[in-house]
């Protein structure tokens, strides 16, 4: 089974289309900051997308582009400024930041109610003990896929490779709230290709092209595949080797039209959510 993330990202953005009619009819625009700085080519992809998904489902967006040499100090004053306009329900920094800027210091400074990324320590603290918060957008969105494919992922084993704080720790937080028996394995990880093997549901985030092939994965395992990667002819592929993996798997998420769409229509949702929590 091909697991369409395009697909299942298209229904949730109909049913978000209609909460942002219902919170106009209210008087309530939803906002939604985008922050960029510098001219990193995948960021300005990334943040274009983000910004064609607001637009679809009704919230309106204000990017600021800022130079690639802007300071820390300028940054967080602009975030200090986002932080009090209530025009603007969510805030998002697009990483990464230029390297003279402290990023922590940035995702610190944005207020944990507007943080739509769920980057803030705080929030990710709240998800750690499981308290209601905005979820980061890629495990939420993987999450939201597997539930809406009718996987069941409790009692399962997940094997998460990647430890990022944008997707791998929050990832295996996530399953485990989902009741899945969850080991998180890594570029250091002894004998990666049998620890792999044991998953039920297995979620790659290395950022390595096709480097899962069919020996790291269990015949009928489900395959989440979060890599966003270039192969050498510079087309977009994935961690997962889609040609030897897919007939052995019993489901697979396809790169691209997987998990991405899903990624940023997470994005919507916790912008709608922002209103609702604090309005
Ligand atoms: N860079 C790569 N992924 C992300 C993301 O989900 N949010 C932000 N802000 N930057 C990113």
């Amino acid at each position: 089974m091909l697991i369409d993330g395009k697909q299942i990202a298209a229904e949730i953005k109909e049913e978000l289309k209609q909460k942002v009619e219902h919170l106009k009819e209210e008087g309530i625009s939803v906002g939604l900051a985008v922050i960029r700085v510098g001219e990193d080519p995948a960021s300005k992809v990334y943040v274009r997308n983000k910004e064609k998904a607001c637009e679809y489902v009704g919230i309106h967006t204000n990017t600021i582009v800022l130079p690639e040499d802007t300071t820390e100090e300028q940054l967080l004053k602009l975030v200090e400024k986002l932080n009090h306009d209530n025009g603007i329900h969510g805030i998002l920094v697009q990483l990464p930041l230029p390297k003279q800027i402290d990023e922590s210091k940035i995702l610190l400074a944005i207020d944990p109610k507007k943080d739509v990324d769920g980057f803030h320590p705080v929030n990710v603290g709240k998800m750690v003990i499981g308290e209601k918060t905005f979820l980061p957008c890629t495990p939420a969105g993987i999450v939201e896929m597997l539930k809406r494919s009718d996987i069941g992922i409790a009692g399962k084993e997940c094997v998460v490779i990647g430890r990022s704080n944008i997707v791998g720790k929050p990832m295996a937080l996530l399953m485990l709230r989902e009741n899945a028996t969850v080991t998180v394995a890594h570029s250091k990880t002894k004998d990666l290709k049998e620890v792999a093997k044991r998953a039920d549901i297995l979620i790659s985030a290395i950022g390595k092209a096709n480097f899962v092939t069919a020996d790291y994965v269990k015949p009928g395992a489900v395959v989440i595949d979060v890599g966003m990667n270039r192969n050498e002819e510079g087309k977009l592929c994935g961690d997962v080797d889609f040609e030897s993996v897919s007939p052995i798997a019993s489901a697979i998420t396809p790169v691209p039209g997987g998990v991405g769409p899903m990624t940023v229509t997470m994005l919507l949702v916790n912008c709608v959510r922002s209103v609702e929590n604090n309005s």
